[in-house]
């Protein structure tokens, strides 16, 4: 796994803004798995001035969703269906034609569920799949003790995921739902670089337990370590409790030019 620790949030979204167009570059119709939360925002907002700017054409490109409410209506503004829209796919100016997402409004969420992890599989697998963390560890909504191998399937939220949440729903905690379609674990694994953003101190705990922790299903993103191409970026306050920093820092500021993230 490698960790690069960033100076702040923007050059973190810059550099990984940068990896994922030199991927479309090689592989314009790279499958690109895409997140919510406030933390990717960098990500796209760099991403869209690179194609503003025209050195990145996103117009092959596919894109896939991590991660959905159940019950939430598609049109609602905080299903994650209607946020990856607006933050991520129209800046970009892509289309929902070159998207695909689990449908957290199915009468057979169980169905929706194998039917996103087929789809997925169909498209080839993610080439790059963003990823955040939450405090209690989580990666996509697999929370806690969530099986390491798991597929896309329904999962109960914790409190204080729904806590954290309720930002969105107007700090309105009861406005959250308390279930989700997640891609599993296992899911997760099969898309072939994953690259997790983590910044502000309030995730400096789970950064350390996903990173210099055990393997475990306690901590869901310590499932990243059995992956062959992982890339942390930490801005300094997440990065704060990692014993080996000096070590990251050390092995990132000598890579070879060449190899990118
Ligand atoms: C949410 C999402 C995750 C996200 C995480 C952190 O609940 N399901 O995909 O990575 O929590 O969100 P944020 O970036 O807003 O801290």
């Amino acid at each position: 796994m490698e960790v690069v620790i960033v100076p702040d949030a923007k050059a973190g979204g810059e550099l990984i803004a940068g990896a994922v167009a030199d991927l479309i570059g090689r592989k314009p119709e790279a499958l690109i798995g895409v997140i919510t939360g406030s933390t990717p925002l960098p990500i796209y907002q760099a991403l869209a001035e690179r194609v503003r700017a025209g050195s990145v054409d996103v117009s092959k490109a596919r894109f896939a969703q991590l991660d959905e409410y159940v019950g939430l209506p598609a049109d609602h503004p905080e299903s994650y269906r209607s946020v990856l829209r607006r933050e991520c796919l129209e800046p970009l100016g892509v289309g929902l034609d070159a998207f695909i997402g689990p449908d957290g409004t199915a009468t057979d969420v169980q169905a929706a569920a194998d039917s996103y992890d087929r789809a997925l599989v169909e498209a080839g697998g993610a080439d790059l799949q963003l990823l955040g963390i939450g405090t209690d560890g989580h990666i996509g909504f697999n929370e806690p003790c969530s099986s390491l191998a798991s597929r896309t399937r329904i999962k109960t939220l914790t409190e204080q995921t729904r806590v954290d949440n309720a930002r969105f729903f107007g700090g309105d905690i009861d406005a959250v739902p308390h279930h989700v379609l997640t891609q599993g674990i296992g899911t997760i694994l099969s898309a072939r670089h994953l690259v997790l953003l983590a910044t502000g101190e309030q995730k400096a705990d789970a950064v350390a337990a996903a990173v210099e922790g055990p393997v475990a299903a306690v901590c869901p993103g310590s499932a990243l370590q059995l992956h062959p191409h992982v890339t942390v970026v930490v801005d300094e306050a997440a990065a704060s409790k990692l014993k080996l920093a000096g070590y990251f820092r050390h092995a990132y500021d000598n890579k070879p030019e060449w190899q990118g993230i």
